[in-house]
């Protein structure tokens, strides 16, 4: 009996359920892609009824991969895409339009009028960010400024907002037979609404952006029982327990509890995340200021993060819309057959650039081409600008901290690339470290979860759950890693001010 823990992992490209035992090792899993829906150029949503019945296809499948029940299982952590803002109406459980993914820039008016009174730095004391469209904020004000009688209906009070960990919670919980409308303390960081002093909604910044109180979700912990699964899911009275952004979600997942720990995940983006411990640290360099977690009652846990927008999803675009590979691990076969990267960089700024240059205006640029550059070191280059990317914003929080990093926690989905990790080290200078679970995402949000009902008993429970699996020494010698830099942020201005 409630030998396992679920965790939903509702991610930018699929949602997913995984099932831990309390070893933190992985039972069964079920996984399913959603549709990816770009309207036009800089614009990405997502179905949010389709990310609510795939999450259902899911968490059937993990159960039934395993022969479980719910019986089985103690609890049900919720990890999620931060940022991407759902819109629904609350008296019929249908959004109001599309989800609104955070990669999506097409409120860059909203955020250049909201910057003319005090810049882009205007809330960053009170929220930890700049205005920028990555945030969930100003996606809420574009769907109320756009879809018909949105906003009506949100000042009447029927229309609700969340991230999907909210929008997933809220189905799961019953919907409109009584859904709970909440959200943990590291998805509403991410908001641009909440003040990290209070972790309560700002109502001044709600009032500048016209976005009605009554739209928000209760704000509460990462860990503690926010309600049962109704009973007409097959996870029935479960309790969901732990709600953690995915970001944070893989930082407690790696264990990284204490103040000076970090990790840097990567996936569609990447996202590089220190722990500042109980203080409240206004980056002087780029890097936003967020929740990293709050278990109960206890203090919160803050946290720097360097967020890179684009990484994996670079791949998927050579696969997708270039063709240049078939598959996204054919990257890595391509890489390896030439000794370098012919002279060319790629700058992926599809999104804009993201930390630590917070440049909406940046398009992606390739630069350095010859005639000598062939498909295989155009594959190099989208790798290593993985690399170089998670090098600037790691010097970011060296420069941040004023103690360099000896070393970097990775998990995601890349981290299964050896030659990207060893261009990591080299580029980082300092060693490259993946545990044994790389799912740290999930575990981390089930271990919030666990937590909650007494299936973990504390931190250092965790912690001995952690083990090292492979670690990348860096072997380039300084001069050559200085110059790849130098040619890299050179490709970096290249990318700037393309905007007409
Ligand atoms: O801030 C965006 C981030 O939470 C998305 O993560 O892993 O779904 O690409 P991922």
């Amino acid at each position: 009996m409630n030998q396992y823990v679920i965790a939903i992992d509702q991610g930018t490209t699929s949602s997913r359920a995984i099932i831990f035992d309390h070893s933190g090792n992985i039972v069964s899993s079920g996984q399913m892609e959603h549709e990816q829906i770009f309207p036009q150029a800089g614009w990405v949503e997502h179905n949010p009824a389709e990310i609510w019945n795939n999450t259902r296809e899911v968490i059937g499948s993990a159960l039934s991969k395993a022969n479980l029940t719910r019986h089985d299982i103690a609890a049900v952590g919720i990890t999620n895409q931060r940022e991407t803002a759902v819109v629904w109406d609350k008296t019929t459980g249908e959004a109001v339009y599309n989800a609104i993914v955070w990669q999506d820039t097409r409120t860059q008016s909203i955020v250049d009028e909201l910057s003319k009174d005090g810049g882009p730095e205007r809330f960053k004391q009170k929220v930890g960010l700049p205005l920028a469209t990555y945030f969930s904020g100003t996606k809420i004000k574009w769907i109320l400024d756009n879809v018909d009688g949105a906003r009506a209906k949100a000042e009447a009070g029927d229309l609700v907002f969340g991230n999907t960990d909210s929008w997933v919670l809220w189905n799961l919980t019953g919907g409109v037979d009584g859904g709970v409308h909440v959200t943990d303390v590291t998805n509403a960081s991410r908001t641009m609404f909440m003040d990290l002093d209070t972790l309560s909604w700002d109502e001044e910044i709600l009032g500048i952006f016209g976005v009605p109180l009554s739209m928000m979700p209760a704000i509460k912990s990462s860990s503690e029982v926010y309600g049962a699964v109704h009973t007409s899911q097959l996870l029935r009275e479960v309790p969901v327990a732990g709600i953690l952004g995915d970001q944070q979600a893989a930082t407690f997942g790696q264990a990284a509890f204490e103040a000076g720990e970090a990790k840097n995940t990567y996936g569609t983006g990447c996202f590089l995340i220190f722990n500042t411990g109980e203080e409240i640290i206004h980056s002087k360099n780029g890097l936003l200021t967020t929740v990293g977690y709050k278990l109960g009652d206890a203090p919160t846990h803050y946290a720097l993060e360097g967020s890179i927008a684009v990484t994996g999803s670079l791949i998927q675009w050579l696969r997708d819309n270039l063709g240049l590979i078939s598959s996204a691990p054919e990257v890595e076969t391509l890489a390896a057959s030439v000794e370098d990267n012919g002279g060319v960089y790629i700058v992926p700024a599809f999104s804009g650039l993201f930390a630590p240059y917070w440049r909406s205006d940046a398009r992606g640029a390739i630069v350095g081409l010859t005639r000598f550059v062939n498909k295989n070191h155009i594959a190099r280059a989208a790798l290593e600008s993985t690399a170089f990317q998670t090098r600037e914003v790691l010097d970011a929080v060296n420069a941040d901290s004023g103690v360099p990093l000896t070393e970097l926690k990775v998990d995601g989905g890349m981290v299964a690339n050896d030659a990207l990790m060893q261009f990591q080290a080299d580029i980082l200078g300092v060693p490259v470290i993946r545990p044994k679970v790389v799912e740290t995402t999930a575990l981390g949000a089930a271990y919030a979860a666990g937590l909650a009902v007494g299936f973990w008993k504390d931190l250092g429970e965790l912690s001995a759950n952690w083990s090292e699996d492979k670690r990348w020494e860096p072997q380039l010698d300084q001069p050559e890693q200085d110059r790849q830099m130098r040619l890299w942020k050179k490709a970096v201005t290249k990318s700037m001010d393309w905007v007409d």
